[in-house]
């Protein structure tokens, strides 16, 4: 698939795709969510899809946050629809059935800590920096920023970002929570492919019901969220991944596992 925005490799089940306008440090515009999202529909139909790796094009940034000169001008109502647009694009990339994994190799400010908060993993370069800093703007986040940075690190940390639109460094994004590994740049995105190819050659079934159960687990309480990992759990025995992954055990010998 061609992209202006965005660039698509897949190989050995792991999609990679690359936010590539280097030029405005990644920006986020109409046209990249929109490229996105088609991108996102086609991976999320790909079975021989299993892991995607996220990323940005260039040495400074991941993504430098919403494209200030595209908003500058936006009315009221057009704010709110750019608004939806990037909630959308962020909300499909955290209910797509495979895993997401953010490498952060630079500056991931207002849309671009947005769009990896939306990812299940997020790893770092050590050059990397993390901010909310839409208050510099005069404007809030707007794509889910507010909700999805104080659901990971809790309200407190959140909002001391957001209210003072500080920059923080990789190593206390790591100490809060924010990213789950810091690397050298230079070994970012082999980090992140050796993370894919790990989480590739488990039963995929079982890699995309953890995901769901996460992610929708969170949204209930926790009776009726047990409950629906025990439904999950017993979904699991429809599968040939658990048969194979149980006698492989038993066998003491590696599962071959199949993927259904
Ligand atoms: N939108 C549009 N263009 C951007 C951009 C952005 N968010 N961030 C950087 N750029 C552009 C710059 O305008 C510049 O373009 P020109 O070369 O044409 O002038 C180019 O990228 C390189 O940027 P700088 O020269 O500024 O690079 P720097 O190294 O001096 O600074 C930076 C890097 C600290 C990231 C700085 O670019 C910056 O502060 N960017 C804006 C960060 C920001 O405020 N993000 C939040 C946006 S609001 C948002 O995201 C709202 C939302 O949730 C919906």
């Amino acid at each position: 698939m061609e992209f202006r925005n965005l660039l698509l490799e897949v190989s050995a089940g792991v999609a990679q795709v690359t936010l590539n306008r280097p030029k405005a440090l990644n920006a986020l515009n109409e046209e990249v969510f929109s490229e996105l999202s088609s991108c996102l529909d086609t991976i999320g139909q790909d079975s021989s899809v299993r892991v995607v790796i996220l990323t940005g094009a260039g040495e400074k940034a991941f993504v430098a946050g919403a494209d200030i000169a595209f908003m500058q001008g936006l009315s009221a109502l057009e704010a709110r629809r750019f608004s939806l647009m990037g909630q959308e694009v962020m909300n499909r990339i955290e209910q797509l059935p495979q895993p997401v994994i953010a490498a952060v190799g630079g500056f991931a400010l207002g849309g671009g800590c947005e769009l990896a908060l939306a990812c299940d993993i997020r790893l770092a370069s050590e050059n990397a920096r993390f901010g909310q800093p839409e208050v510099n703007l005069g404007v809030i986040p707007g794509f889910a920023g507010t909700q999805r940075l104080a659901r990971l690190v809790g309200s407190g940390k959140a909002k001391e970002l957001l209210l003072t639109g500080d920059m923080i460094d990789a190593r206390e994004a790591h100490r809060i929570g924010l990213v789950n590994r810091v690397v050298d740049r230079a070994e970012l995105l082999a980090a992140a492919q050796e993370m894919a190819a790990k989480i590739a050659a488990k039963g995929q079934v079982a890699v995309r019901l953890c995901k769901e159960a996460v992610n929708n687990g969170l949204e209930m309480d926790l009776d009726r969220a047990c409950r629906y990992e025990a439904d999950l759990f017993a979904l699991c025995f429809a599968t040939a991944d658990q048969k194979e992954g149980m006698a492989a055990f038993i066998e003491k010998r590696g599962a071959n596992f199949i993927g259904r």
